[in-house]
C-alpha cells in the first residue's frame, strides 16, 4: 500500500515523532508531505523516510481563530491543495496527521478520489480549540474520513462529544521501541556529571515550553520540597510561546530558585536524560491527549507522576505503575516528590513494573500491526 502522509509542522512535536514510527515500515511506498520546512524534515531524512516540503508559505489559521480568518486561509491554501491532489493520485491513501493536514487532506481525498485517514492527536474540546476550528475538524472528518485513529480513549470521546461519528473511530496508542530506552549506567553518570546533578534528587520535565504543559506548576512545587530537589526542563518553545518562557524565568527569580532549576532546551537524547532523573513530572493543566513523555519515562525505568486528566489516566494507575495528581495543584505534586525522595525502594518496584507493562502495551511492532490492519480493512470492505 502506498501512503501519502500529511503533516502541517516543520517542528518535531509529539504527533510528528509518532508519525516517524508509523511511516517508517512503508519505506519508499510512503511520502510525508509537510506544510512547513524545519528540523522535522531532517529527522525524517535521517530515518530514510521520503519527505517533501509542499509549501513554505505560513498557513495563518491558529488554534483559536474565527470563521472569517478560517475562510481567508482556505483561499490561501488553493495552490497547496492543487499540489496535494496531483501527488495523491500516485498514492492509495491519504493519511492526515494534524488538523491543517485534515483540511487539505479532506479536500484532496475528494478531488483525487482516495480514502482519507485522520490520525487524531488532539482532544477536540474548547479547552484546546476555538468553536470554529472544532466545527471545521469534525465536519471534515465526518464527511471525508474513512477512519479516524484516536491516540487515546480520551481523544476519541472528545471527538464523539463534539459531534464526530463514533463508527469512524478506532483507538490506537503511540508505539515505542523499548530498545531505544535502554540506557547504560555509564551514560547516566556522564549526564549527571555534565549537568552537575550528582547528589541531587532530580525531577525532570520533558515537554515543549507552553502554558498548558504547566512547567510553572513544577516550579511552584519546588518551593515545598527540600533544597536537594532540583528540576531540569527539557524542551523548547516550539510554537512561539516566548511570553511564557519569560514568565517562567521571572517566577524562578521571584522564588529564589535559580540554583535549583536548569533549562536544557530541545534535546534528542531524551532516554539518557530521563534515566538520569529520579522522577519525571508531567504537569499539563489541560487534559493531555496521550502524553508520550509519560510512556517514555516508564520505558527508561524512571518513576513518573502525571496530571490526572485525559489520556494520562489511561497510561498511569496511581500507586501501580506511577503516580497521578490533580492538575494545577503544586502542593499535591510536592507531596508525591517528597514521598519519592523517602521511599526509594517502593518507587523502584513501581518503576520496574511500569517498564515491563509499557514495553508490552506500547510496543511499536504491535501498534504498527494494528494500524496496518485498520488500513487494509479500508480496501477489503
Ligand atoms: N521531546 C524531545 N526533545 C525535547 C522535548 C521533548 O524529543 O527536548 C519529545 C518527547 O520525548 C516526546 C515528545 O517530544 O516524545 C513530546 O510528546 P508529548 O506527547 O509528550 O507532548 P506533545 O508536545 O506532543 O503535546
Ligand atoms: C499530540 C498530543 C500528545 C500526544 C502526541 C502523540 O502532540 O498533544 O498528548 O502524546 O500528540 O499522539
Amino acid at each position: 500500500m502506498k501512503i501519502l502522509f500529511l503533516d502541517q509542522s516543520g517542528k518535531p512535536g509529539g504527533a510528528e515523532l509518532c508519525l516517524i514510527d508509523i511511516a517508517k515500515p512503508y519505506g519508499d511506498r510512503a511520502l510525508v508531505g509537510l506544510f512547513a520546512d524545519g528540523p522535522f524534515k531532517n529527522i525524517l531524512q535521517q530515518h530514510s523516510i521520503p519527505v517533501e516540503v509542499l509549501t513554505t508559505q505560513a498557513i495563518k489559521v491558529r488554534k483559536q481563530s474565527n470563521f472569517a480568518q478560517a475562510l481567508a486561509s482556505l483561499i490561501q491554501l488553493i495552490p497547496l491543495l492543487i499540489k496535494v491532489v496531483k501527488i495523491a493520485k500516485q498514492y492509495d491513501l491519504i493519511y492526515a496527521n494534524t488538523q491543517k493536514a485534515l483540511v487539505i487532506g479532506a479536500l484532496a481525498s475528494f478531488f483525487a478520489r482516495r480514502p482519507l485517514v485522520y490520525h487524531l492527536h488532539d482532544i477536540l474540546s474548547q479547552e484546546h480549540f476555538s468553536q470554529t476550528n472544532l466545527r471545521v475538524a469534525i465536519t471534515l472528518a465526518n464527511l471525508f474520513a474513512s477512519l479516524v485513529i484516536a491516540n487515546s480513549a480520551a481523544s476519541q470521546k472528545a471527538f464523539v462529544q463534539a459531534g464526530g461519528k463514533s463508527e469512524l473511530t478506532a483507538i490506537v496508542y503511540n508505539g515505542f521501541d523499548p530498545k531505544n530506552y535502554q540506557v547504560s549506567e555509564s551514560d547516566v553518570n556522564k549526564i549527571q556529571h555534565q549537568l552537575g546533578l550528582e547528589g541531587k534528587f532530580v525531577v525532570g520535565h520533558f515537554s515543549r515550553l507552553a502554558p498548558w504543559k504547566g512547567q510553572h506548576i513544577l516550579i511552584d512545587a519546588l518551593t515545598k520540597c527540600p533544597p536537594q530537589v532540583t528540576a531540569i526542563f527539557v524542551g523548547d518553545a516550539l510554537f512561539g510561546e516566548q511570553d511564557y518562557v519569560q514568565q517562567l524565568h521571572q517566577q524562578i527569580t521571584a522564588l529564589g530558585l535559580e540554583n535549583r532549576v536548569k533549562f536544557l532546551g530541545f534535546r534528542s537524547d531524551i532516554p539518557q536524560l530521563m534515566a538520569a532523573c529520579n522522577l519525571v513530572a508531567h504537569t499539563s493543566t489541560a487534559p493531555e491527549p496521550f502524553g508520550r513523555v509519560i510512556v517514555e519515562a516508564m520505558l527508561c525505568g524512571t518513576p513518573v507522576v502525571a496530571a490526572k486528566a485525559g489520556g494520562a489516566m489511561e497510561l498511569v494507575e496511581h500507586g501501580v505503575n506511577g503516580f497521578l495528581v490533580t492538575p494545577e495543584q503544586p502542593l499535591e505534586l510536592a507531596q508525591v516528590i517528597n514521598t519519592c525522595l523517602q521511599e526509594i525502594e517502593i518507587n523502584a518496584t513501581i518503576a520496574d513494573r511500569a517498564k515491563s507493562i509499557a514495553s508490552q502495551r506500547f510496543d511499536v511492532a504491535t501498534i504498527n500491526q494494528q494500524i496496518a490492519q485498520l488500513l487494509c480493512s479500508l480496501f477489503n470492505e
